[in-house]
């Protein structure tokens, strides 16, 4: 969240600057297996948002004494490129911003990838964000939930995850970097949409009772249209070989 200073107007006559409502999705693209040597990849562009997701495993964990003799170990590194904002990102590397985000995305796995059926082995989940623009933890988590699902390793459910915030009063969903700069809320929140449990809630600012609700429901209703990208990428592959075999 920016400064209340000279903060520009983001929304007209109910409109954001983008054209859209409150309630609108940026639109969201998925290319499946863009990483030849993972098990499961794909590329995501949300919006301005560009991130390739790319898991690979379920292979032995490293350093050993890591080995959970019960259950897979995720491991998550999410980073931004040093070329994908006008922030600087010179300095490689983690830094408290990237080692966060990569925590809370494999906070998310856990929940949903079934661990107990690869005892001792690890599992990882590479985010590059290639070019930002805001919410680009749960695009890369979305990304990363379709890898997960391509690498074939079993999941509970394929989660998907869309941040909403606060333009004012009013409510928003997805908001770009413009608007998470100088808006007065900014959630981002992962879900299984199979029952909508919610696997990742962050919050920054405050909504009320009412406002959360009204968050919430945006964020599931979105979640119908994230899953249908999301699964119209996981079956491409299939579809293409399915053709190939058909001429
Ligand atoms: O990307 P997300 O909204 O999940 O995380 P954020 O920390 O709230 O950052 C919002 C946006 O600011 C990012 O999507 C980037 O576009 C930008 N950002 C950046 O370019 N460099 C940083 N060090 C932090 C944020």
């Amino acid at each position: 969240m920016g400064s209340t200073q000279d903060k520009p107007q983001l929304m007209i006559n109910g409109k954001r600057l983008d054209g859209r409502g409150p309630a609108d999705l940026r639109s969201i693209k998925i290319e499946p297996n863009v990483v030849k040597n993972a098990a499961g990849s794909a590329y995501i562009e949300w919006g301005k948002n560009k991130i390739i997701a790319a898991v690979h495993g379920p292979k032995e964990a490293l350093p050993k004494h890591f080995a959970d003799p019960e259950r897979a170990i995720i491991k998550c590194r999410y980073m931004m490129a040093p070329f994908s904002s006008l922030e600087e990102h010179g300095r490689t590397g983690p830094n408290r911003r990237s080692i966060e985000i990569s925590k809370v995305t494999k906070e998310v796995f856990e929940n949903v990838v079934m661990l107990e059926l690869f005892p001792n082995t690890e599992i990882d989940i590479f985010v590059e964000v290639l070019q930002g623009d805001g919410g680009t933890r749960a695009a890369g988590i979305t990304a990363a939930a379709v890898a997960m699902a391509l690498s074939g390793i079993p999941m509970t459910d394929i989660p998907y995850a869309v941040s909403a915030g606060k333009i004012g009063d009013t409510v928003v969903l997805d908001m770009d970097k413009l608007e998470d700069n100088y808006s007065d809320a900014d959630m981002p929140v992962a879900v299984k949409p199979l029952d909508n449990e919610i696997l990742l809630l962050q919050m920054d600012g405050s909504f009320t009772k009412e406002q959360l609700k009204q968050a919430i429901s945006m964020i599931t209703d979105a979640g119908k249209a994230i899953r249908e990208v999301q699964e119209k990428a996981i079956r491409k592959p299939y579809e293409q070989i399915i053709e190939k075999y058909q001429k």
